[in-house]
């Protein structure tokens, strides 16, 4: 493990330093301790992709933040701090600390209410609102068929969709997740937190979105499935096969390049941390 950088709070004897897998159970507190569901393999998925810090107080950690670097496209994430510690200037710190990784790339994350406020003393602007969906699924007919498939191709319209290159990640979830596939979109299946996500959901058009995600709902039939909405145009569809709106969070962007017009657009997340 290799110090950061020394950090200069209101907190006595706290050092950063690199993010380990070994950081994995301290994080998962403090992950739970904000209600957030993800599991250990939750976080060794996020962090397979990213780097980023850990703060350390006593030997305990009390802070987390990730950046996961796709291609032009840095993701921020993860950003947390000990409850008891929060207000102290940490959670700056931590996000100073992981600005330096992202280096001048385009930065992107999603927010949480606590984080805002945060962010946009940083420069980050609103630039749209997830819908976190969730619930036990119904099964339902797919409007337009839906094939389980290879990944192959998906990480080009992930691409043309959102602009960042995410082919380790797509593979990474493919290899232990399923791919499903439409004419002209595909979605990702994998476990997650209490149950299942899809995520992301990548297509031509609506009526291709609303079919990946009944198809998704069919798989998951009777159990516990989540979907982060990045285009409302599917939430009354999602509410449908049984997964209810309960809360989301605000996508923000700092140093945006303006968006290239694709014919492909992400209607879901793969989570609301990794865009
Ligand atoms: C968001 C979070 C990381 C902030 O950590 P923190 O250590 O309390 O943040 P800081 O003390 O460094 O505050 C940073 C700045 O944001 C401001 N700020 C923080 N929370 C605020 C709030 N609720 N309302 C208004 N301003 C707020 C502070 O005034 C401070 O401004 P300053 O640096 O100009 O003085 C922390 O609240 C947290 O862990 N929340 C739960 C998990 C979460 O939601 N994380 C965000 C994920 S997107």
């Amino acid at each position: 493990m290799t110090a950061v950088s020394p950090i200069a709070t209101a907190l006595p004897d706290l050092v950063l330093r690199a993010f380990a897998p070994e950081h994995i159970p301290g994080a998962m507190r403090l992950s739970q301790e904000a209600g957030w569901p993800h599991r250990a393999e939750d976080w060794a998925l996020t962090l397979s992709v990213s780097q980023g810090v850990v703060a350390l107080h006593d030997g305990e950690i009390v802070g987390t933040a990730l950046c996961s670097i796709f291609g032009d496209v840095a993701l921020i994430n993860m950003i947390i701090v000990d409850a008891r510690m929060r207000g102290q200037g940490l959670g700056r710190k931590l996000m100073q600390a992981v600005l330096e990784l992202a280096g001048t790339r385009e930065l992107r994350l999603t927010a949480t209410t606590d984080g805002r406020p945060l962010y946009e003393k940083l420069g980050f602007e609103v630039t749209g609102e997830i819908l976190q969906h969730q619930g036990i699924a119904l099964s339902d007919d797919p409007e337009l068929p839906v094939v389980e498939g290879d990944a192959q191709g998906i990480a080009a319209m992930d691409l043309a969709a959102g602009g960042s290159d995410r082919a380790a990640l797509l593979t990474h979830i493919a290899e232990r997740g399923t791919v499903l596939r439409a004419e002209g979109g595909f979605a990702l299946l994998r476990d997650f937190g209490r149950g299942q996500v899809l995520g992301p959901i990548v297509a031509r058009d609506a009526a291709t979105a609303r079919a990946l995600l009944s198809g998704a709902a069919t798989r998951a039939e009777g159990s516990f499935l989540r979907v982060d909405l990045a285009d409302p145009a599917l939430a009354e569809h999602a509410t449908r096969l049984g997964l209810a709106h309960v809360g989301g969070g605000t996508a923000m962007m700092k140093g945006a390049a303006p968006a290239a017009t694709s014919e492909y657009t992400t209607y879901a997340l793969a989570s609301q941390a990794l865009g």
